[in-house]
């Protein structure tokens, strides 16, 4: 991946990119970009991140939304998608927008003029993932639509309509976001992800095998290319690009015009198929990957996954896998290009393609992960953006660690102060991160001193072992149980409840309630609050709580994806009851 400079060459990256050269106004201000943050140091550096040494970061700007991608023009100014949803337990969004735009006229590394503008909630909005510039507008997904911005003159917000770009893309089912990527030429690569976990007839339910053909693959699980410079294009199966791709969220194009693409794994492996996978494996299997995009490419989704452990695709069990030794298909898709641990989530990507930072990270891509919520009940990872080396098309080396610290004390998708979502590179130089919980946008520089030749924190390699059990910490016994005194339902004790409390939290017959409600019970965007302020599918009684949990729901009212009977387990009598025994004490 190495990078040229000029006019007459690529310019790289980010979810971005433009034939800025074409541009005047944005040639010249790109012109001096990389000298004056040479200078550049972070005042108050208040960011909390742990950066390696000599670099620094400050708050650009915080609670501004659910930030999900951003991108930088080449005048500074930082454009912000933000989404809302159900992924965000429909809490309410910003008036004004669901798009942010981000001026730092002081140059103190903070923006401190910040407008909104494009779709509201109350046009009918709901916001997004993807954003990028092109030839002097601003693209930006809403719902099911790439819409474009001709960026003013004058001013930092567009003032005119904007054009429909592409209409119709598909929504629903686990994945309905739509990142995406422009090349110099125009190519516009879009991310249209699975609908399901692993294609099964009965999406994320035990044991059900894989629908045969997966008809879904017509119109998801790939990376679609449209023409930015086109308007009015409607999505059809026809402009697929590559396939077998479930979730590809994060984008980078070197200098070379190579376009690569994350890929965030299937989840479940143990919890739907116990037989075949140990309880650990459902944290480090299968590997996060990146792929480099070829057209007409089929990377294995669903019937394959990637296994680090024999660094090879294998046969997922959906389609007549039996644990990772069978190959079958997947002798024949095409293999990652780098991989990382499972579950870390890997939400966006960058090549670094400027001077600000040292030498040694031109050769690579930063990606920034989300973590997960399927590693439960092991400890989670990701939450990081780390950074990748190259040799050609390949990953050299396990990855580093580049920034951490983002969630806070609390390592889960809903204790999670902030998680990185989005990046891009500045034309200065400066890398920014988008965080989509609180809303803040971080900016990092290179302010000198050991970085380049310092020490740096290597990533655990993707086949590092679960580790122990974690999420019982998460829930000391005297914090969450208010209602301990009141009286307990008719054959329910204390001492079934702290044996529900074990099965909960995986450590007692393999169901992982955790995972999907949260360490404490109090939700996370697949599965719902079970603290008892509002029950979907019963009276919150022992029996119908018993009830719920036995029978799963099928057909959820609220979320995405269905709850399997007893939480995908076997669970025995007892620790059924033992099990609706805790989550009745929840009561808050
Ligand atoms: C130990 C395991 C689990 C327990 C004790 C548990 C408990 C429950 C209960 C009591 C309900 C009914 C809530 C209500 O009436 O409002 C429910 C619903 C639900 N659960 Fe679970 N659950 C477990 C595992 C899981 C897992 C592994 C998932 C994700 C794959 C999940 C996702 C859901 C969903 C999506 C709903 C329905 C929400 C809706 O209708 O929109 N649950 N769960």
């Amino acid at each position: 991946m190495q990078m040229r400079h000029g006019c007459g060459t690529l310019l790289s990256v980010t979810a971005v990119l433009a034939s800025f050269c074409l541009m005047p106004w944005l040639a010249s201000a790109q012109a001096n970009g990389g000298q004056d943050s040479m200078r550049q140091a972070c005042p108050g550096d208040e960011s909390g991140l742990k950066l390696p040494s000599g670099f620094c970061a400050t708050v650009f700007a915080d609670g501004i939304g659910h930030a999900r991608h951003l991108v930088v023009a080449p005048n500074g100014l930082v454009y912000a998608n933000t989404w809302s949803g159900e992924y965000y337990n429909n809490t309410p969004v910003h008036s004004g927008g669901f798009l942010v735009a981000l001026q730092d006229k002081s140059g103190a590394g903070k923006a401190d003029v910040i407008e909104r503008f494009g779709e509201t909630i109350q046009s009918g909005g709901a916001g997004g993932s993807g954003i990028g510039i092109y030839k002097g507008s601003i693209y930006a997904e809403n719902n099911d639509r790439i819409l474009r911005y001709a960026l003013p003159a004058s001013g930092i917000v567009p003032n005119s309509a904007p054009e429909i770009v592409v209409s119709k893309l598909p929504l629903g089912g686990d994945h309905p976001m739509h990142p995406f990527i422009i090349d110099a030429k125009g190519s516009m690569f879009v991310d249209v992800a699975s609908a399901t976990n692993a294609c099964q007839v009965k999406n994320r339910q035990p044991k059900i095998p894989g629908a045969d053909p997966c008809i879904e693959l017509e119109t998801r699980g790939g990376v679609w290319r449209f023409d930015a410079n086109k308007t009015n294009q409607t999505f059809s199966p026809a402009e697929r690009f590559a396939t077998g791709i479930r979730n590809g969220e994060g984008f980078a194009i070197d200098a070379s015009g190579r376009v690569f693409v994350t890929q965030h794994g299937r989840d479940q492996l143990h919890t739907n198929w116990p037989d075949l996978y140990p309880g650990d494996q459902e944290a480090t299997l299968p590997a996060e990957e990146v792929m480099l995009l070829k057209s007409g490419g089929d990377y294995g989704w669903p019937e394959c996954y990637y296994d680090p452990f024999q660094e090879k695709l294998v046969l997922a069990p959906e389609y007549g896998g039996d644990g990772g030794k069978a190959v079958g298909v997947c002798a024949n898709k095409l293999p990652p290009a780098a991989v990382f641990p499972a579950h870390w989530a890997p939400n966006a990507m960058v090549h670094y393609d400027k001077k600000q930072f040292p030498a040694r990270y031109r050769d690579g891509v930063f990606i920034a992960f989300h973590g997960s919520w399927n590693r439960a009940p092991y400890p989670q990872g990701g939450y990081n953006v780390v950074f990748q080396h190259f040799s050609g098309d390949h990953a050299s080396g396990n990855c580093e660690i580049f920034a951490d610290g983002f969630a806070g004390a609390v390592v889960s998708p809903e204790g999670a102060a902030h998680r990185p979502s989005g990046l891009a590179v500045g034309p200065d130089g400066a890398l920014y991160v988008a965080d989509d919980v609180g809303g803040r946008i971080y900016r990092i520089v290179y302010k000198g001193g050991a970085a380049g030749g310092g020490a740096v924190t290597p990533c655990p390699s993707a086949t590092a072992p679960a580790g122990t059990v974690a999420a019982a910490a998460a829930n000391p016994p005297e914090g969450t149980h208010p209602d301990a005194g009141a009286p307990l339902p008719d054959g329910v004790t204390p001492e079934m409840i702290a044996v529900g409390d074990r099965v909960y939290h995986g450590q007692l017959g393999g169901a992982a309630g955790a995972g999907c409600h949260g360490a404490n019970g109090t939700g996370s965007p697949v599965g719902p609050d079970l603290s008892g302020k509002k029950w979907l599918w019963s009276d919150g009684s022992f029996d119908g709580i018993l009830k719920s949990i036995t029978e799963g729901v099928p057909n959820p009212k609220q979320y995405r994806s269905p709850m399997p009977p007893m939480g995908g387990a076997q669970l025995t009598p007892d620790q059924l009851k033992a099990l609706a025994a805790y989550v009745w004490s929840l009561r808050r």
